[in-house]
């Protein structure tokens, strides 16, 4: 093999793959390195019915990079992640509240780990409302802007935080919640992610607390502007999900989200995330 069939799905990100079966994505040699061009290209990657099982989706993922097995450890199996809105398979409904809004996945990790390069998805079981995943590429959107700007951006230092992210879905915190929050992981990133391969990226979104020296206030004000601006419906891939659908995408140069759907759902998704080799500083 050598080529992969390509579908664009908007005109400025996101794939629709097909040529390529699970036995190829499994075996053959050339796949990781085919797979890691598209996703540079194209930042989402779309395939149908790959037939992907729990342990076939962790060889896979594992061949394209080192696959972090601490997911599983509390709820499921190594390297894998069940999201849910059930708490016996996840961290419960505030973490999925979370993902609601745009954000990157891993900007509150510890300081010695990154957050992951990209993260494949399966769809299990779909929502009966909403559930759409949306993604957006903020490597794009630095690039439409002027040089100024992009100056101004690249002097700011951004804090995301757990609480960044909880205020978000609970806009009035009892003083137990806030201090509860104020004990959970907290950390400080360059705005500008300069990669050291590719197109620089924005590390903002949900997670993001506020700009180091800038009133808190002021500064969640610009930050959720960014945010919109970076994710105004043209530059929006929405993906409707269906049974058997993996998408795989580029998590430092996207934002992501899903669209709210109902309590209580069964909506799960088999998720294998890579471990991020590059720091963002
Ligand atoms: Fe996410």
């Amino acid at each position: 093999m050598g080529i992969l069939t390509i579908n664009k799905l908007t005109e400025s990100m996101g794939a629709e793959i097909s040529g390529i079966d699970l036995d190829q994505l499994l075996h053959d040699e050339d796949a990781p390195a085919l797979i890691w061009n598209a996703l540079r290209e194209h930042g989402v990657l779309l395939f149908h019915d790959l037939g992907f099982t729990p342990e076939t989706q962790v060889q896979f993922s594992e061949r394209l990079g080192i696959l972090d097995r601490s997911n599983g450890e509390q709820y499921n199996e190594p390297g894998i992640q069940r999201v849910s809105m059930d708490p016996k398979k996840n961290g419960g409904q505030e973490t999925v509240k979370g993902t609601f809004n745009w954000h990157m996945d891993g900007c509150t990790l510890p300081v010695e780990k990154n957050p992951s390069p990209a993260t494949i998805l399966t769809c299990a079981v779909t929502s009966e409302t909403g559930g759409e995943t949306e993604f957006a590429s903020t490597r794009a959107f630095l690039e439409s802007l002027g040089d100024e700007e992009k100056d101004r951006l690249s002097k700011l230092r951004v804090v995301h935080s757990v609480a960044g992210s909880r205020r978000r879905v609970i806009p009035n915190p009892t003083p137990e919640q806030e201090a509860a929050w104020a004990a959970m992981q907290s950390r400080e990133h360059p705005l500008v992610w300069r990669h050291r391969e590719g197109r620089p990226s924005l590390i903002i979104g949900g997670t993001s607390d506020y700009i180091v020296g800038m009133d808190k206030e002021e500064s969640r004000a610009f930050l959720d502007e960014l945010v919109e601006r970076a994710t105004t419906p043209e530059r929006v891939y929405s993906h409707t999900w269906s049974v058997g659908d993996t998408v795989i995408w580029d998590n430092p140069g996207m934002l992501h989200r899903v669209q709210p759907y109902e309590e209580g759902s069964k909506r799960e998704m088999i998720r294998c995330t890579l471990v991020g080799e590059e720091p963002t500083e």
